[in-house]
């Protein structure tokens, strides 16, 4: 991790890859020097390149215009991987080492690493899946260590993974030796109920080469309401040998890489050391306050229209979109027109 970056949040249903990909000049403009992808399931007999969420592993104001900016730059719908021309122009010249740059994960500005992000408690099956977006270009993966929903945590996966810590060790040394040092982290809450069930951690996690940990400041048992609890979350910080990512109702600062607002909540980056940042709501919402958020959601039905077949799923996305919205005057004048839109004419007709 670079110092000082801002990262893009997963949000499952909103910051997908036709989000990240049809917004991806906003989302560099707005500082951000990396997105991770929703979850992708780590399970055996899973190809993680049929998932909907791999495409470009890096997105931004060179994706959209030397670079081809769309999933079949890397893998066509059929999961046929195409390595090498993914950045390449027309010819399939790769750009690869130029944009990278040095060390993997590090970006040119106006450029936006994609990171996809793993959740499971299967060892092999990561290792699978690793192995697989390696083979596609991506340099970088992640592992979900707070997925909330108890069907998911009672089963060891997400933050669950936080309760049997040999798992963790195994999914941390899988990761750190198929992605390399440096190149995998984990995401976790502050523990499944108490606020130091991570920091009891701390001694294991530090064992190992991480990209990053990033914290989202809660407990899983809080899901993603209540306050965050950054007491706890310097103290994670404060025993952390790796560096650290603060996630968590940080409000995004636009150009800036939002160490301000961090520092209001009492975490500030000299605490942090070479920490970093992610936010994901506040930015959702502040492409809704944005004068040409009109613009903006058009750009996004006509993407999800290429991609999607029928009206259903693309009014379940747009829908999914605009409760983020609609506390925003312009939307909430129109929210209780839009909710009950049933088709996609009809909803661009009223926005
Ligand atoms: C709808 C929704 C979907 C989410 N999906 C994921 C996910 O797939 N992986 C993950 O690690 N976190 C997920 N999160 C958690 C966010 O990444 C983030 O930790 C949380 O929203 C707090 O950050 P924020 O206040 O900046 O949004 C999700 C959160 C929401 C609200």
């Amino acid at each position: 991790m670079t110092e000082g970056s801002l990262i893009l949040a997963p949000l499952r249903g909103v910051t997908i890859r036709c989000f990240r990909e049809t917004f991806a000049a906003e989302i560099a403009a707005a500082g951000f020097t990396e997105a991770v992808t929703p979850f992708i399931t780590a399970n055996a007999g899973v190809d993680p390149l049929k998932d909907r969420e791999i495409g470009n592993w890096l997105i931004g104001e060179l994706a959209n215009g030397r670079m081809s900016g769309g999933r079949e730059g890397l893998v066509s719908a059929a999961g046929e991987t195409h390595r090498g021309t993914g950045l390449g122009d027309a010819a399939g010249e790769t750009h690869r080492g130029t944009v990278l740059g040095g060390a993997a994960g590090e970006t040119h500005r106006g450029t936006v690493l994609v990171t996809p992000q793993f959740i499971g408690k299967d060892p092999g099956a990561l290792r699978y899946c690793l192995k697989r977006i390696k083979s596609v270009g991506y340099t970088t993966a992640d592992l979900n260590c707070g997925c909330p929903f108890p069907m998911v945590r009672n089963k060891g996966r997400g933050s669950g993974i936080l309760r049997t810590p040999n798992v963790l060790r195994q999914m941390m040394e899988v990761g750190c030796e198929v992605m390399g040092p440096g190149n995998f982290s984990i995401k976790a809450r502050l523990g499944v109920d108490r606020t130091d069930e991570l920091l009891k951690l701390m001694p294991l996690i530090n064992e190992f080469p991480l990209r990053h940990l990033t914290i989202h400041a809660r407990t899983a048992k809080q899901m993603y309401e209540g306050a965050c609890d950054w007491t706890a979350g310097e103290k994670v910080v404060a025993a952390a040998r790796v560096p650290v990512v603060l996630n968590g109702d940080l409000e995004v600062v636009l150009g800036s890489a939002a160490f301000g607002c961090v520092a209001s909540l009492g975490c500030s980056p000299e605490t942090g050391g070479g920490t970093g940042r992610m936010i994901g709501r506040s930015f959702v919402r502040a492409l809704g306050a944005r004068p040409d958020s009109r613009e903006l959601l058009l750009r996004y039905i006509a993407a999800s229209q290429r991609e999607l077949s029928g009206d259903r799923p693309v009014l379940g996305r747009m829908k999914e979109l605009l409760s983020y919205w609609k506390e925003i005057p312009y939307w909430s004048r129109r929210w209780n027109l839009l909710k009950i839109c049933r088709s996609v004419d009809e909803l661009r007709a009223a926005i």
